[in-house]
């Protein structure tokens, strides 16, 4: 019988199954599990959320059980599109530059799938969200990885592609609020891919998943389309996962550029029939309900934040002190010489979970991401046991 294919061959496992059996194995020893592993939010959506869909689901009793619309119902998008018009000032039409997904994990995997031919490169900074990698694998595309380096603030520098990839190049992938890193966008950096991309006739993949987390009030993310010119180009995922904690849900919409959201959407019309009407409803209402369902869980992940950040600078761990995204990014004592060696003694020794930064691609080497999914509590007694494993 035949095993696979050269698809799934090329395909390595994706990197937080692993992370979650090993969890999953301690929690079966016994061990008191506190899980930063993997970006999986603890909170709960907004009551009013969840009193919402529950509304929805009597209100349009027959309608909802119905495959609905291939390109989603006009209620979300046209919420969509008046989110983007009043958040960012950016102007896209509901009709086909937007595109409701059941999370943006499958839009994105679906753009690489309708934009990349044998030979193609897509260009995606490293590390990364691990899904881009195993999305470009899945394509026939083939990754050329784009470093953040921490003495550059976890940008690219885009001067230092080579000329015979930018040749090659179909698309760049940038994430800002950044994952793993928590790294921030400047309007220089956007403006100068908007550049490259030019130039080099790019199409430009804007991941904006965590521009609604930031931690602190000075900081409010921009989208890449708000550059004159961008949408030519260029398209932007978003995602309601982290923002409303509704990541179970899957919820997600990628606007911009009409020509290749009308690629991603024939590949969703041949694979799948959207989301669930009633959710789409929902998601109208939350989009129109805006920050006031956002700024206590920006609250809470500044805590958390806070207290990983405070607590790693105490016991001699070098972390980042991030602006936004529900991330803390933390280079590796010295003395470890891989991530995944220091991540699993944390573990074996503590029952903390952390995410060894190798599953974010090759950059990611050297790093651990902690992900703020457990209270300030349990954060500090992760530390206190970290402290006392003798493992620093
Ligand atoms: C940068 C980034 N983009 C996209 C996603 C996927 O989100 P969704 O749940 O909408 O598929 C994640 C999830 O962790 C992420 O970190």
């Amino acid at each position: 019988m035949r095993n696979g294919n050269q698809r799934t061959a090329r395909l390595a496992p994706y990197p937080f199954a692993a992370v979650n059996k090993a969890r999953d194995e301690a929690k079966k020893a016994g061990m008191d599990v506190i899980d930063m592993g993997v970006g999986n939010p603890d909170l709960r959506p907004d009551q009013s959320i969840t009193d919402f869909l529950k509304s929805a689901l009597d209100e349009a009793e027959r309608q909802n059980h119905r495959y609905p619309p291939y390109d989603g119902i006009m209620e979300f998008r046209e919420a969509i599109a008046d989110y983007y018009k009043t958040r960012f000032g950016v102007t896209v039409d509901p009709g086909p530059e937007v595109l409701p997904l059941i999370g943006s994990k499958e839009g994105i995997a679906k753009f690489f799938l309708s934009h990349m031919d044998p030979g193609d490169v897509a260009m995606v900074t490293s590390p990364c969200y691990p899904a881009y990698i195993g999305a470009v694998a899945i394509s026939d595309g083939t990754l050329y990885d784009l470093p953040l380096y921490e003495q550059n603030e976890f940008r690219p520098d885009l001067k230092s592609i080579p000329s015979d990839v930018l040749d090659k190049a179909t698309a760049i992938l940038i994430n800002y609020p950044n994952n793993p890193t928590g790294a921030v966008e400047t309007r220089e950096l956007y403006q100068e891919v908007l550049e490259l991309a030019q130039r080099h006739d790019l199409i430009v993949v804007s991941d904006i998943a965590y521009a609604e987390l930031n931690l602190e009030p000075s900081y409010r993310a921009m989208s890449f389309l708000e550059l004159p010119g961008a949408k030519e180009r260029s398209i932007e995922f978003h995602s309601f996962s982290k923002t409303y904690s509704m990541a179970g849900w899957r919820l997600g919409f990628v606007v911009g550029n009409e020509a290749i959201v009308q690629n991603i959407l024939k590949i969703k019309t041949n694979m799948d029939f959207g989301i669930f009407m009633a959710m789409q409803r929902t998601g109208a209402y939350v989009l129109k309900a805006g920050d006031s369902l956002i700024q206590p869980t920006r609250e809470i992940y500044a805590k958390r934040r806070d207290a990983v950040v405070e607590g790693f600078e105490r016991i001699g761990i070098r972390a980042t002190n991030p602006l936004a995204t529900i991330y803390v990014w933390a280079a590796i004592p010295e003395k470890y010489k891989s991530s995944m060696e220091f991540a699993t003694g944390v573990l074996k020794k503590t029952g903390v979970v952390f995410a060894p930064g190798a599953g974010f691609g090759t950059y990611g080497e050297g790093y651990i991401r902690v992900s703020l999914i457990e209270d300030v509590e349990r954060i500090k007694e992760a530390i206190a046991r970290i402290e006392q494993s003798g493992l620093l």
